[in-house]
């Protein structure tokens, strides 16, 4: 994904990594909507899970990052929010597969968990892999609501 706007928000466990991979997205030409936090200071996930969703959702932002401790919670608030498919990847293939069958188009992380070369990984193959579609696909992702 060379161009489009992406809405990328973390709670205080995930503040670091969401300054390192808003950094990459902008180095990559991307326009980033910064939904916060700012600081390590904690704050309560569903917060920000909620409002990357609602960006996307209103067609502010074509695809949302979402990062807490485990990505966890914040996947789960997101996932509340209408036409939300928020998916918490660990690795490369889930990524891949997430785009690929599910047409995600919220990544969640866990920055507890994940190395920031995994967490490189997993966003740049988010944003680079299209949903191909197709009419098991298409079937499947239009019962998700
Ligand atoms: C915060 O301590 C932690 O609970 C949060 O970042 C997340 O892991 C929740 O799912």
């Amino acid at each position: 994904m060379s161009e489009g706007t992406i809405a990328i928000a973390a709670d205080h466990a995930g503040y670091a990594l969401k300054e390192v991979l808003k950094e990459e997205l902008e180095a990559c030409g991307l326009d980033v909507i910064d939904l916060g936090t700012d600081s390590d200071a904690s704050v309560d996930y569903p917060d920000f899970g909620r409002a990357v969703g609602e960006a996307v959702a209103c067609g502010d932002a074509a695809r949302g990052v979402i990062i807490c401790g485990t990505g966890i919670g914040i996947s789960i608030a997101a996932n509340r929010i209408a036409g939300v498919r928020a998916a918490l990847c660990h690795d490369a293939t889930s990524a891949r597969l997430a785009r690929e069958h599910n047409d995600a188009n919220v990544l969640a992380l866990g920055a507890r968990l994940l190395g920031p070369e995994v967490a490189h990984d997993c966003l740049r193959i988010f944003l680079d892999t299209a949903f191909p579609g197709g009419e098991r696909h298409d079937r499947r992702v239009r019962k998700l609501g």
